[in-house]
């Protein structure tokens, strides 16, 4: 197995001769060690059937089954499908999933550490997804903008991007929306945390799931603080030319695999869609998102 970092670029590296079906436990925690250190490792040559990619993943950790069954491989509910080729006339999976700045599961509870894409079907030209490293993001804002988010938190909701499912047409809106409420009410997490396997600062909010800033006692704070935030960060950058956002590219046989808690990424779709497919593995490595989490 060789690792290669990117040169010049603070994110990314290639490993290379990586089999996961005969990876030593070595192997597999240099990975681990490549995915917090570089944020992004892209495995090259990897052409995994769905049960050998989920596998790989239960090297990594404990497999997250997504919350919504649409979204689910047909034979294995733990790997999430996006697509939009249908196969045999039936839709798998979801189409253009993720085209909006966000960590994933950021509004639930207990969101996990790791994500790997296994790209299917390739866009020809629009290929790749684009990344922000929130901890090099927190280290970049000014003083005075540190010094106003100390110990405040942030409310993260699902509710801006739900997307309909096939059995809520014609359900009225107020209904669904009162459904996501109930079933996925707005977590509360501290605006920044410690990454407990790198001890890096990381600041936890995107454009996509974070609705509202707040003090420790839960009073609001102004709403344009979190939009200094966003736009300090580039994710309210629609030309894509902000520092801080990278482009990851990728081909057929590659695997991304990625740090969930300090980057926020954004998939690249455009208006005329090319076919695209990918399957997503996510996985808890053995540490909460940070250590101020308690579950029941
Ligand atoms: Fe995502």
């Amino acid at each position: 197995m060789k690792i290669t970092e990117h040169p010049g670029r603070s994110l990314g590296a290639t490993v290379e001769g990586f089999d996961p079906a005969d990876a030593s436990d070595a192997d597999v925690e240099a990975l681990k060690r490549t995915v917090y250190t570089r944020k992004i490792a892209v495995l090259k040559g990897q052409h995994l059937s769905p049960r050998q990619f989920l596998d790989l993943g239960r090297r990594l950790g404990r497999p997250e089954t997504y919350y919504e069954p649409m979204y689910h491989h047909p034979e294995f509910e733990e790997i999430f499908v996006s697509s939009n080729v249908p196969e045999n006339g039936r839709q798998i999976g979801v189409p253009r999933t993720g085209a909006f700045w966000h960590a994933d599961y950021q509004f639930m509870p207990d969101p996990f550490g790791i994500t790997l894409i296994h790209p299917q079907v390739v866009p020809e030209k629009n290929r790749g997804t684009y990344f922000i490293d929130m901890g090099r993001a927190y280290d970049s804002l000014s003083e005075g903008l540190k010094k106003e988010i100390a110990g405040t938190y942030c409310r993260h909701s699902v509710r801006k991007y739900f997307k309909i499912r096939p059995h809520d047409v014609y359900r009225p809106l107020s209904e669904i929306v009162d459904e996501v409420e109930r079933r996925t009410p707005a977590v509360r997490q501290p605006t920044t945390f410690v990454h407990p396997l790198t001890g890096e600062t990381v600041l936890y909010i995107s454009e996509g799931f974070t609705v509202g800033i707040e003090d420790a006692d839960g009073r609001p704070l102004d709403e344009q603080l979190l939009g200094r935030l966003l736009e300090a960060t580039g994710q309210l950058d629609d030309t894509f030319e902000h520092d801080g956002i990278h482009l990851q590219t990728f081909e057929q046989g590659d695997l991304l695999i990625w740090d969930n808690r300090s980057l926020v990424h954004r998939a690249r779709h455009t208006t005329t869609p090319e076919p695209a497919v990918s399957h997503r593995v996510t996985v808890h490595d053995g540490r909460k998102l940070h250590d101020g989490i308690r579950l029941p």
